[in-house]
């Protein structure tokens, strides 16, 4: 594309200042704008900003509904060992995929990493990535399946998170059953709807979403590998909960008993404030709804039995049928908008951090996928089994918190065998994933043997 082409692309929509600086680019990075330019879609841009910014519609009238949910706790043994061998039946036959959707900025974090690298400070020093390979590899050695593992990353991360894999040898997997692929980007908006430069010769380019996934996993071949292994079962998981059972069987044995395009496995809120989204029927499609949307009396609503009517809180964590996903691909995928600070260039190019949001941040979010769902089945589980979020560097849902239910959960699995180990306990998730894999003997030698209390 030459600059005149440039220029007539991007005068309708009001872009044109993205050249602004042109002339005083080196030849390579005029012609890295010129690309850039050629890239863009300033019509998408200029619709997004009118319907989410300039015309937001505000005064939506949806009916809400309860969905129904299952508690894993309340299954008797019989049924809770149906789940798992229907589940390791079909892991053993390779029907199931991990997809990791990993390509978020982390910002409440504010590690400048992966967040996936992050080391959340147990004796093991494991990663998170490290905890999810590992369980992927106890998960295939119960089966004798192979896991196949999608990770999504971002155009920022994907670098990084390759040589982290590179430099931990996988983890000891193989490293063909790893496909990674970056998602795509958006650019951001000023207040204007203009777009912003995020460097003289750089337009600003964010992720686009969690809800990014599925296109991107369609544009790097992913979903056409799947169906190549004979993939049916898709976990989809996000990465930073450090608890997160991958491809666990008593859940995939759930989806396919309940056959629906989707299930989720899900934690009860805590109490009726708590900033966890609630999964409902919302003008009768499954929804995922924000705990920012959901009315006050309904967040406080009750069931007979006391507990909250939209209690069941996503975790992230849902296995869909490919059938549907390539299905509900057809669809486009909705927009949400986040006002944020973008760092960008003043009118002399220098670069500029503005204190309070000077951007409009445009993102999909995954779970608006499921409305397209015929139905969903929720399996609430155990939150001090299943959930441990790393969100925050501090505080709730810190790696410290995070920590502390790891090695809780474990130290209890030890006491229920009769141990009574001095200090508290890290399993490696190649040992064990449930608690049931263990062996009082075999433990106590290992825990004699163990320095800081980690075993492998
Ligand atoms: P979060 O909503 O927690 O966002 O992502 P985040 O970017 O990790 O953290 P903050 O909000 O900036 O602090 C939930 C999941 O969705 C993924 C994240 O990697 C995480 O697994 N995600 C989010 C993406 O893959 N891409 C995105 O653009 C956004």
């Amino acid at each position: 594309m030459t600059f005149e082409e440039a220029l007539k692309k991007l005068i309708p929509y009001g872009q044109e200042h993205l050249l602004r600086f042109y002339e005083a680019l080196s030849s390579e990075e005029q012609r890295d704008l010129l690309q850039q330019v050629e890239a863009l879609d300033p019509k998408t841009i200029a619709d997004l900003y009118q319907r989410l910014v300039v015309h937001p519609k505000t005064h939506i009238k949806d009916s809400l509904r309860a969905m129904d949910s299952v508690a894993f706790q309340d299954l008797d043994e019989a049924q809770r060992n149906r789940y798992w061998q229907s589940g390791l039946e079909e892991l053993q036959k390779g029907h199931v995929a991990a997809f990791l959707v990993a390509g978020g900025q982390g910002s409440r974090l504010g590690f400048d990493g992966p967040k996936g690298a992050y080391d959340i400070g147990l004796p093991s020093g494991k990663s998170l990535f490290q905890l999810q390979a590992e369980r992927i590899a106890h998960i295939q050695k119960c089966s004798g399946g192979l896991i196949p593992w999608y990770i999504m990353t971002s155009p920022q991360n994907h670098e990084e998170t390759l040589r982290f894999f590179q430099l931990h040898n996988h983890f000891g997997l193989d490293p063909e059953q790893i496909s990674f692929f970056p998602q795509g980007t958006l650019p951001s908006v000023d207040e204007n709807g203009r777009i912003l430069l995020a460097d003289k010769g750089r337009i600003s380019a964010n992720p686009d979403g969690s809800g990014g996934c599925f296109r991107a996993l369609k544009e790097s071949g992913g979903l056409k590998d799947m169906r190549r292994r004979g993939i049916r079962w898709i976990f989809f998981y996000g990465v930073d909960n450090a608890l997160v059972r991958v491809c666990d069987p008593y859940f995939i044995g759930f989806a396919k008993e309940q056959d629906k395009d989707v299930a989720s496995k899900t934690v009860r809120k805590t109490h009726s404030a708590e900033h966890v989204g609630v999964y409902a029927y919302r003008n009768d499609a499954p929804s995922i709804i924000e705990y920012t949307e959901l009315p006050q009396e309904l967040a406080e609503a009750t069931l007979p039995s006391g507990k909250l009517l939209y209690g069941s809180g996503n975790i992230i964590n849902h296995v869909l049928k490919l059938d549907f996903l390539e299905k509900a691909l057809h669809f486009e995928a909705a927009y949400h908008v986040a006002h944020k600070v973008v760092e960008t260039v003043d009118e002399a190019g220098q670069k500029v951090r503005s204190i309070t949001p000077n951007a409009y941040k445009f993102e999909a979010l995954y779970f608006d996928l499921f409305r397209h769902a015929q139905d969903m089945a929720l399996l609430d589980v155990e939150r001090r089994e299943e959930f441990a979020p790393v969100k925050n560097f501090e505080g709730v849902d810190s790696k410290d918190t995070a920590r502390q239910m790891v090695l809780a959960l474990c130290t209890s699995w030890v006491r229920a065998l009769g141990l009574t180990p001095h200090r508290e306990v890290e399993l490696s998730p190649l040992l064990c994933m449930y608690g049931k894999e263990l062996e009082a003997n075999d433990l106590q030698e290992r825990l004699d043997a163990s320095p800081n209390g980690a075993i492998e």
